[in-house]
């Protein structure tokens, strides 16, 4: 598969202006050093976001968001990484190389991509010369416009049709076979799987083909036939609707997750152009995760019957763990019998969105009252406590953020006891090993370690003080070897702390370093003749406490077992001062 060059990407952020890049999207004012606006992630009527052009960093004290040029535009435009590098590098007037001899752009499965959309074609050709298939769609109220715009086809009877339609060779029949457009009969007999259905050719983001879902004209069973998995179709991450919304919408206010090919359709007739669908499975992190890429807000609609509900409940366990404040899901029931095609048919667009708007539950009330039915909450004590039994590791497992904290203040009231009682103790039960670095961080427990990666990060110059110890990269202590990493890195490499993050994207200490950035420095830390002496005190207590726990660690084993440098680094630790404090 073709990379990009991860030297391509540190240039292109160390180049990058990061106030030019924000600046030309969001109205900048200078104030200091920084610049201000309203944050452009979550709204807001007084300025909390600042831009840092010697940083080259973007920070938003309202709702924390915060990152370099590339991330801005990945929540900005809600791109993804290669997206953001392929819209800075145009900006910048560059070509993103790729790795590995490919054309930009080549597309590992490029020949199915290829055979897939000339089956495509072939569809819809087949399409408008078939009345009966015309038929079909025209009592359904399927317009012309629609059609085309969702790719319509048909496919005809007969068994061999694509390989003579589209004239393949072995090797392309074997193609069209990986594409998941053949069945395989008794005998390894090859047939066409789709036969006089109508097609629904299904899209990845970029609007290429790589699956189908076909529906027969009458009451012939399976009603709808899907492409299987392939190595460009895993039906669970994707979509279907959701190329074509975007396009139509670009940034959709919210997204609607219906359950069905024909809903999706008929909805964007009617100018609902924001619904999608599962592919006929039950809806999983991945799609919610991809819909949360695009929008800020998802709103799942089911059939108010009880299959229906609990389709909602499976949705709301994928989605619990991504709602970081900011984002919005809700949930809309719909009448029995009915679905979005028929209602929106009926009752026409508007009473549609009447329905969104004042019908669907927020997350938070749907999740406490499915709870509050599972746990027969009749208001009696016992039941109150099923109830929070059932809601709170559920609750729990919502990120960090004033939305959590919102489910948990509502489920107290439900309860009848104050959040404190909610929650478990916390404060007594202080483990005693280092916690792993990132939940100390969370945990708002300050570390040595920590706080010298925030002093490094702020003022990246530091690095040149002082040489790490080659021994720290193994160290015993947690986040030493990261600290190790960066002085390594800014000593050969001077960097502000925008292009230090992306340089370590891809490391197991991307998440680390990510929460960090978000501390600000210390105080003292502005006069640079105290930032200096309190770099270099930190480097010594580290080394210390490095020397401290690799003394343990080495006791710790039967001195017979250590290895002739391990008896050397014994003997050298034993005779220095500094673990002796
Ligand atoms: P429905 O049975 O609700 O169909 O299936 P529908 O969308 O209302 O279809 P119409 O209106 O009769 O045309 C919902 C979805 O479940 C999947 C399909 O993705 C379908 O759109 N499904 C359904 C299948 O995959 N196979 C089937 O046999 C039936
Ligand atoms: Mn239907």
């Amino acid at each position: 598969m073709s990379r990009i060059p991860q030297s391509f990407i540190d240039d292109l952020v160390a180049r990058a202006d990061i106030v030019e890049v924000i600046g030309s999207r969001v109205p900048l004012k200078k104030k200091g050093k920084e610049y201000t606006a309203c944050c452009p992630v979550h709204h807001e009527k007084s300025p909390s976001f600042f831009v840092s052009p010697d940083k080259q960093f973007y920070h938003c004290f309202g709702c924390g968001a915060h990152g370099n040029v590339l991330g801005f535009l990945m929540a900005f435009e809600r791109l993804d990484f290669v997206e953001a590098v392929e819209t800075l590098a145009g900006q910048m007037g560059l070509t993103v190389p790729r790795e590995g001899g490919e054309a930009p752009h080549a597309h590992p499965h490029a020949s199915l991509l290829a055979v897939l959309e000339d089956c495509a074609r072939f569809y819809q050709a087949e399409l408008k010369r078939t009345p009966r298939a015309i038929d079909y769609l025209k009592r359904r109220g399927v317009s012309g416009e629609t059609a085309a715009a969702f790719g319509l086809g048909y496919a005809p009877p007969g068994f061999d049709t694509l390989e003579r339609a589209l004239r393949l060779d072995r090797q392309g029949i074997d193609q069209l076979k990986r594409a998941g457009m053949l069945s395989e009969g008794q005998h390894g007999r090859l047939y066409d799987r789709f036969r006089e259905r109508i097609m629904f050719p299904i899209r990845d983001r970029r609007g290429r083909v790589i699956a189908f879902g076909g529906r027969v004209l009458g009451d012939e069973k399976p009603k709808y036939l899907n492409s299987p998995e392939t190595p460009l179709f895993h039906k669970g991450h994707e979509l279907y609707g959701l190329y074509e919304a975007r396009k139509a919408l670009r940034r959709p206010e919210r997204l609607l997750v219906v359950e069905g090919y024909m809903d999706v359709v008929m909805l964007a007739q009617h100018g609902l152009r924001e619904a999608v669908a599962t592919l006929g499975t039950a809806v999983t992190r991945e799609q919610v995760d991809l819909m949360f890429r695009h929008t800020a807000q998802v709103v799942f609609c089911f059939d108010g019957d009880e299959a229906g509900r609990r389709a909602a409940w499976r949705a709301l366990e994928a989605t619990l763990p991504q709602l970081r404040d900011g984002l919005d899901a809700r949930f809309l029931f719909l009448p029995e019998g009915e679905d979005p095609d028929s209602l929106v048919r009926a009752e026409g667009a508007e009473a549609f969105r009447t329905r969104i708007k004042h019908q669907a539950l927020g997350f938070d009330a749907f999740l406490l009252e499915e709870l509050a039915r599972q746990a027969k909450d009749d208001g009696t004590p016992a039941a109150r406590a099923r109830l929070k039994t059932l809601a709170l590791p559920l609750i729990q497992r919502m990120p960090t953020g004033v939305l959590k904290d919102l489910v948990l203040d509502k489920l107290a009231a439900r309860v009848g006891v104050s959040v404190n009682r909610l929650l478990p103790e916390k404060g007594h039960s202080a483990p005693e090993t280092p916690l792993p670095l990132v939940s100390s961080i969370e945990s708002g427990r300050t570390t040595a370690l920590r706080k010298a990666i925030v002093l490094l990060l702020h003022y990246p110059e530091l690095a040149a003080r002082r040489a790490p110890d080659p021994a720290w990269a193994q160290s015993p202590v947690p986040g030493l070897p990261l600290l190790a990493l960066l002085i390594d890195q800014l000593r050969s490499r001077p960097s502000p702390m925008g292009v230090i993050l992306e340089h370590f994207r891809a490391s197991p200490h991307a998440r680390t370093l990510e929460a960090i950035s978000r501390l600000p420095p210390p105080r003292e830390s502005e006069d640079i003749e105290i930032r200096e002496r309190m770099w270099l005190d930190m480097l010594e207590h580290i080394a210390a406490t490095h020397n401290r726990a690799r003394l343990r660690q080495l006791t710790e084993r039967p001195f017979a077992e250590l290895q002739p440098l391990e008896r050397q680094e014994l003997l050298r630790l034993t005779t220095t001062q500094s673990n002796r404090e």
